[in-house]
C-alpha cells in the first residue's frame, strides 16, 4: 500500500497518528510495553517456529510467548505413559534466546485431549490422571514458566448447571473438585508460575457474555474463598468486529472484580474475527484495528493488566480460516502482521493504546 494510504487509513482508525516506519527505525512493541511495565507478545505454530523469518520478528518484538498447540495433552501426553516435550522444548529454546517469557497453555481443558482419553479415563481413575499429568508437566517446566493456563474454558453456562460450569469430561468424571486439584497440583509443581484461569467470552456488553462474567467471577471467588492457588485471570480476547460499536461497562466492572479478588490480569489470545466485515482489505484492517484500540484502551485502564498476547502474529497463520471462515471465501486478516510479516493498522493500534495508558 502507498505510505500517504496508509496514513490516511490509521487516521480513520482513530488518533492512530505513528506513520508505519520501517522496521529498523521502529521501536519494537515488546519496548513499547515494557516502558508501561508489560508484556507483548503472541502464540507462535511449531512450522513458524522453524522459518528464520518469524524467529527474527518475533525475537525483536515479543517479551512473551506461547505455544499455540504443543503444550496441549494431545501434544505433550500422546500415550498413557509417554510424554513429549519436543516442540514444547523448542519454544522454550528459542525464547531463551531471544530473551522472551513462555505462557505455559494449558493444563486442563475439554478439547485436544489424547486420542486414548476417552477409552482409558473413568470415574475412579480422571482425579489421578490429571494430577499426574499436571505434576509431570509443570515439573518437567518448573522455574521457566511465566504464567500457566492451569484450567482453560471451565464455564459454559449453556450447559445449564447452577454453577455455570462446563460438562466437560473432567467435571463428568471427576466432578466440580477437579479445577482445584489442577490449581493446587500445579502449585506444587511449579511454585514460581503465576497459576492462571483462562476463559472467552468475557469482554461484549450481551446477556450472554454478562452472565458468562457472572459464573467465571463466581468460580474465582470460591477458589480463593477455598485458598485454592489461582493467582491470574486469563481474558482470552478473541473480539468480533462489528459495525456497531462495543460498551464496556460490563467488562470494565469484571476487571474491578477481578482486582478485588487480587488477580493480575493478562490478555491471552487477541484476535479479531472479520467476518462481518466488508471484503475490502483497507476498510477492513482499519476496522479491526480501531476494534484493537478500542478494547486495548479500555483494558488499559486496569492496572493489573500485565501481558497482552494475539492468538498467531500473521494473518495467513490464523486459526479463525479454520475455524470461522469468512462467507466470501477471502482469508480472515484479524492479526498485527500480514503475510509479509509487515505491520498492519492493528499492531499501530497496539503501539498506540499501550503509549496512552495511564501509568502503571
Ligand atoms: C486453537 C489453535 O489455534 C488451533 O490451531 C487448534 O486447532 C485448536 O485450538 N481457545 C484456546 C486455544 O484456548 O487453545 C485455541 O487454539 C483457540 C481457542
Amino acid at each position: 500500500m502507498h505510505r500517504r494510504d496508509f496514513t490516511t487509513h490509521l487516521l480513520r482508525a482513530g488518533a492512530l497518528a505513528a506513520l508505519p516506519l520501517p522496521a529498523a527505525e521502529r521501536q519494537p512493541l515488546r519496548d513499547v510495553a515494557n516502558a508501561r511495565h508489560l508484556l507483548a507478545g503472541a502464540a507462535v505454530s511449531y512450522r513458524e517456529l522453524q522459518r528464520e523469518d518469524c524467529r527474527a520478528l518475533l525475537a525483536r518484538e515479543a517479551s512473551i510467548l506461547v505455544s499455540e498447540n504443543d503444550m496441549k495433552w494431545q501434544s505433550i501426553h500422546p500415550a498413557p505413559d509417554r510424554y513429549d516435550y519436543t516442540r514444547a522444548d523448542a519454544l522454550l529454546a528459542f525464547a531463551k534466546t531471544s530473551n522472551a517469557k513462555v505462557r505455559g497453555h494449558n493444563l486442563c481443558w475439554h478439547q485436544q485431549l489424547p486420542r486414548w482419553f476417552p477409552s482409558t479415563a473413568t470415574s475412579g481413575n480422571a482425579g489421578e490422571l490429571l494430577r499426574a499429568h499436571i505434576a509431570e508437566v509443570a515439573g518437567h517446566y518448573a522455574g521457566r514458566i511465566h504464567s500457566w493456563d492451569v484450567v482453560n474454558e471451565a464455564v459454559f453456562v449453556e450447559d445449564g448447571r447452577s454453577d455455570g460450569l462446563r460438562k466437560s469430561p473432567w467435571l463428568e468424571l471427576a466432578g466440580p473438585s477437579y479445577i482445584d486439584l489442577a490449581f493446587t497440583t500445579a502449585a506444587k509443581a511449579d511454585p514460581q508460575a503465576i497459576l492462571t484461569y483462562n476463559d472467552y467470552d468475557l469482554e461484549q456488553d450481551t446477556e450472554a457474555h454478562e452472565a458468562k462474567r457472572r459464573a467465571v467471577l463466581a468460580l474465582l471467588k470460591g477458589l480463593r474463598a477455598r485458598n485454592v492457588p489461582v493467582q491470574a485471570l486469563g481474558i482470552q480476547s478473541h473480539l468480533v468486529a462489528s459495525t456497531s460499536p462495543y460498551q464496556w461497562s460490563g467488562f470494565h466492572r469484571f476487571l474491578d472484580g477481578a482486582e478485588k479478588l487480587g488477580l493480575t490480569i493478562f490478555i491471552t489470545e487477541l484476535d479479531v474475527d472479520d467476518t462481518a466485515l466488508p471484503a475490502d482489505i483497507a476498510d477492513r484492517d482499519r476496522q479491526v484495528a480501531a476494534c484493537y484500540q478500542d478494547f486495548l484502551s479500555n483494558a488499559l485502564k486496569h492496572h493489573n493488566l500485565q501481558a497482552i498476547l494475539t492468538w498467531g502474529f500473521t494473518d495467513p497463520d490464523t486459526w479463525l480460516n479454520h475455524f470461522h471462515p469468512r462467507k466470501d471465501g477471502t482469508p480472515q486478516r484479524p492479526l498485527p502482521f500480514d503475510g509479509q510479516l509487515q505491520p498492519k493498522p492493528a499492531y499501530f493500534a497496539m503501539e498506540q493504546s499501550i503509549e496512552a495508558a495511564p501509568r502503571r
